[in-house]
């Protein structure tokens, strides 16, 4: 096609969306996942789960990037592995595009090649024996695509995330830095040309000045290939500077979900709060009164009953530990807090 046809069909897109939201690429419905603990129980005791996810529902837009944020320990990642099918889940179903990943419609073989994930660890996620052009042209020629097409398109794409092919093609991993490795595991994501990535705290080891520019680069990157993201961090900053919208999770929950501004400017839900007023603020006027998190770290052994966030919350009632909050949308977010839920029994809740 040419530049005037692409540019064309861009506006014609765009034109569609027009007056809509724009359409899930992703819907997550139920999504469940209880890890079996093995050994040191008793006897005919009750098997301990893990509830790592316990019933997550949510979609991500077509061309947003979707946050993911919450402390350690609250299902982030293991929300990850299953979105990209690295491990079964317990319930639940995840559709890409409309069509039930996994099923005839949609081969796993299939979305693996429009999904792609970026981890922390930039060193483990790289073969030591291969050199980086080698590593990025791996995927599409497992995937069909001719070694000399690989190799072209691994060279590109060490030019797009900054890495010069002529100096940087025949190296190993070991003779990087981790920010130049992590572009190099963000090129490779991109070898299979995804519609979508998911970021599981792709920039948390690297050093600040480093982050901001791996940051820009996800930011341009996704512009120019028009890419979908679902960007995990527990650094809510990160979060804020490069979210559409964000989902808070917490103890294998969805607390609330919200475009990032309505959530950080005025979130919902008690957790969210705590959170954000336990996030370390450069401006003193925007300094909150609220106290920052206390209790009990989540665990997700036993969870709390009602609400799991009742144990810690400061404006818990009597009925936060007998009923589990549904979600509710509350101004632009959708929160699960009986507070926000009309007649829950919270005494700060609406009565119809
Ligand atoms: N393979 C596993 N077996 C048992 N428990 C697990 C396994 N993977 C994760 N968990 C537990 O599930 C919970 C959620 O973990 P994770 O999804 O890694 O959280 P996060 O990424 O938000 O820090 C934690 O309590 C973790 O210990
Ligand atoms: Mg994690």
């Amino acid at each position: 096609m040419t530049t005037e046809l692409l540019a064309a069909a861009a506006t014609l897109e765009h034109a569609d969306e027009i007056g809509g939201p724009a359409q899930p690429l992703l819907t997550i419905r139920g999504l469940t996942k209880h890890f079996a603990l093995k050994g040191g129980v008793l006897p005919g005791a009750p098997r301990k789960v893990v509830r790592a996810v316990d019933g997550v529902d949510f979609e991500v837009l077509k061309g947003e990037t979707l946050g993911v944020v919450g402390e350690s320990g609250c299902g982030k990642s293991t929300t990850a592995r299953l979105l990209m099918q690295l491990i079964a889940p317990s319930a639940g179903e995840v559709v890409f595009d409309g069509r039930t990943v996994g099923s005839r419609e949609l081969p796993l073989k299939e979305f693996r090649r429009q999904v792609q994930m970026v981890f922390q660890d930039s060193y483990a996620s790289l073969n030591p024996r291969l050199t980086i052009e080698d590593s990025i042209a791996f995927g599409p020629q497992v995937h069909g695509v001719s070694t000399r097409e690989a190799v072209a398109r691994a060279r590109d794409l060490l030019a797009r995330v900054g890495l010069e092919p002529g100096r940087f093609a025949e190296r190993y991993p070991h003779e990087l830095s981790g920010g130049q490795r992590q572009r190099v595991n963000i090129a490779r994501a991109l070898a299979l040309q995804p519609r979508m990535v998911i970021l599981d705290e792709a920039v948390s080891a690297l050093d600040k000045s480093v982050e901001a520019q791996v940051l820009n680069l996800l930011m341009d990157l996704k512009a120019e290939f028009g890419l979908t993201y679902v960007f995990i961090s527990h650094d809510l900053n990160v979060v804020r500077f490069i979210s559409d919208r964000v989902m808070v999770m917490y103890l294998g929950r969805v607390a609330e979900v919200g475009p990032a501004d309505a959530l950080f400017d005025d979130p919902a839900h008690p957790y969210t709060r705590a959170l954000l007023s336990s996030m370390p603020s450069m401006d003193p006027d925007h300094r909150t009164e609220e106290v920052p998190l206390a209790g009990d770290p989540p665990n997700p052994i036993d969870p709390p009953s009602g609400c799991r966030f009742h144990p810690r919350c400061p404006q818990a009632a009597a009925v936060c530990n007998r009923t589990e909050p549904q979600r509710v949308v509350r101004a632009q977010q959708s929160v699960a807090c009986l507070i926000h839920q009309a007649g829950s029994g919270h005494p700060l809740a609406s009565l119809a």
